[in-house]
């Protein structure tokens, strides 16, 4: 299976820190965030990736290539640790970029990678979503869509304030953490939210997506929305949603990747006995809790 990750998008929740730096580089701990969701896909079989990029976003090709004179440099400084946490990047998987040319939303985004996926079914992961998990969070769909041969969306529950920021599912449940999913809206006020079952920002979808975006106008925010393709999808051939096992982190705007970046650096078994003990100085100094 294809993974197509769109990492196109402005990153406006992050501005100034994005104005010419893409989001999905920016770090949490010691990598970039794209490189976690590339891990991901490489941990769940996946070997053929394609992300959607756009202007400002060459770094992460860059990042993803090989760069002969840092390693002859840490090969002759003999920094071996060093070494090794570059060596493997160029050929974690097949990588392949398209660029879309303007920001017309995740649904176009999407469309952009039509060729390059063909007829087959793929996946989708968001170049902004880690997850932390014992099977990989693609992998469980994957897995669902091996046994039922449907579009499959990874769903999570979310506190009833922060439904907004999502898209929403109207689903019913099959059997555990399997739901049978009867509509999509994106980013609905909470009194218009169907449930609090939201869209994860990991998918595996059938290639019947791309016809189905070439029929979305715009919606919310003026532009393609995916879920408004999926919606369509849904009626055509109806639709899965799999709540994930594992935990999820959204970098998506400047607090959650804060709260990402603590939480994970918190569990760092390199960095976080450290931090924990500055935390525990800090607020015996400074009463912060
Ligand atoms: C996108 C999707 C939304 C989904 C969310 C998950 O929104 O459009 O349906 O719930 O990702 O993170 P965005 O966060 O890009 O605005």
């Amino acid at each position: 299976m294809k993974a197509v990750i769109p990492a196109a998008g402005w990153g406006v929740r992050f501005l100034p820190l994005t104005k010419e730096q893409p989001k999905e580089m920016l770090p949490v701990i010691d990598k970039p965030v794209i490189q976690y969701v590339v891990e991901e896909a490489v941990n769940a079989g996946i070997k053929d990736i394609i992300i959607v990029t756009g202007r400002h976003k060459r770094t992460i090709e860059d990042h993803f290539d090989r760069s002969f004179e840092l390693e002859s440099i840490l090969k002759n400084g003999n920094r071996k640790a060093l070494l090794d946490s570059i060596n493997g990047l160029h050929d974690l998987a097949d990588l392949h970029y398209v660029r879309q040319h303007e920001q017309r939303g995740l649904g176009d985004a999407v469309y952009h990678a039509r060729h390059h996926v063909g007829d087959e079914p793929f996946a989708v992961m968001l170049g902004d979503t880690i997850h932390v998990s014992e099977v990989p969070v693609v992998k469980q769909l994957m897995d669902v869509h091996a046994r039922t041969g449907r579009s499959v969306i990874a769903a999570e529950r979310v506190a009833g304030d922060k439904v907004k920021d999502y898209g929403v599912l109207d689903a019913v449940r099959l059997e555990d953490r399997l739901y049978e999913i009867r509509d999509l809206v994106e980013k609905p006020s909470p009194e218009e939210a169907p449930s609090d079952l939201c869209i994860a920002g990991t998918y595996v979808l059938t290639p019947g997506i791309f016809e189905c975006i070439e029929e979305t106008s715009p919606g919310y925010n003026g532009e393609v929305q995916l879920t408004d393709a999926l919606r369509l999808l849904q009626r055509k051939e109806g639709m899965l949603a799999w709540e994930f096992e594992g935990k999820r982190y959204d970098i998506g705007d400047i607090p959650g990747w804060l709260n990402s970046q603590f939480e994970l650096a918190l569990k760092h078994p390199v960095y976080g006995e450290r931090l924990r003990q500055h935390v525990r100085e800090l607020n015996d100094r400074e009463h912060l809790f």
